[in-house]
C-alpha cells in the first residue's frame, strides 16, 4: 500500500514537471520537446473545397477598400486593395454546405501582369477542423490555369502547419463579379 503511494507520488511528480511551465518569473526561453507539447507523428492532410469571390449583387463578400490614383491607367489595377470574408463550400454551388471562410485581403502587386498578393486565414467551420485556421500568404497569378500559394502557419489543429494551396478556376462571371475557385490544400500539421 505505501510502495504503491509512493509510486503514485512518483509519477505524480514526473507529470508534474513534464507539463511545468517556466517556473521562474525572469526566464526568457527554455527547450522544450516536441513530446512534452503532445505532438507526436507529422500528417498530410488533404483539404479540397470551393472558394466564392462574391464582388457584386447585393451581399457582396469581396470589397474594394482603396486603390491608388493611377490605378486605372494599369492593365491589372496595380494599387487596388480588397477585403474578403469569401464563403469556402465542399461542393462548387454557393448554396452547398459550408466548411468555413477566407478572410483577409489581396492587392494587385503587379504593373504588367495579373498577379494578386494573397494575405488571408482559412477559417475553417467544419468537424475536427472547426475553430481552426491556416494561413495564406503568396502570389495568385490569376491568369494562370493553375496557381499555387504557399500556407505559412495555422492555428487550432493546424498548429505548426506548412504546405501549399492550388488553386484553378472554376466559375468566373465578369457580369455578375463572381468568381468559384477550386482549391485542392496540402498542408503538414500535428
Ligand atoms: C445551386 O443550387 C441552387 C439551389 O439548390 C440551384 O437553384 C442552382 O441552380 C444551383 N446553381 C448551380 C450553378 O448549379
Ligand atoms: C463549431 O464550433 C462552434 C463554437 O464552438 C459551435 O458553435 C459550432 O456548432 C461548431 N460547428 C460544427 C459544425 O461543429
Amino acid at each position: 500500500m505505501a510502495r504503491a503511494t509512493t509510486n503514485l507520488a512518483i509519477f505524480s511528480l514526473i507529470i508534474f514537471l513534464s507539463a511545468a511551465p517556466i517556473i521562474n518569473s525572469q526566464e526568457f526561453s527554455r527547450k522544450f520537446s516536441k513530446r512534452e507539447m503532445g505532438m507526436k507523428r507529422e500528417k498530410l492532410s488533404h483539404l479540397h473545397f470551393y472558394f466564392h469571390d462574391v464582388l457584386g449583387g447585393r451581399n457582396p463578400t469581396a470589397v474594394r477598400v482603396a486603390q491608388a490614383a493611377t490605378t486605372s491607367s494599369y492593365p491589372y489595377k496595380f494599387g487596388e486593395v480588397l477585403i474578403i470574408d469569401d464563403r469556402l463550400t465542399v461542393g462548387p454551388n454557393l448554396s452547398s454546405k459550408v466548411v468555413g471562410r477566407a478572410q483577409g485581403m489581396y492587392a494587385s502587386a503587379d504593373v504588367s501582369d495579373a498577379g494578386l498578393l494573397m494575405v488571408f486565414n482559412f477559417a475553417f467551420v467544419e468537424g475536427r477542423f472547426n475553430g481552426s485556421t491556416l494561413s495564406v500568404l503568396g502570389r495568385n497569378a490569376v491568369l494562370s490555369a493553375a496557381r499555387e500559394m504557399p500556407i505559412v502557419g495555422g492555428s487550432g489543429v493546424f498548429r505548426f502547419a506548412r504546405g501549399y494551396a492550388r488553386t484553378q478556376t472554376h466559375l468566373l462571371d465578369l457580369k455578375m463579379g463572381y468568381a468559384v475557385e477550386e482549391y485542392d490544400v496540402y498542408v503538414f500539421h500535428y
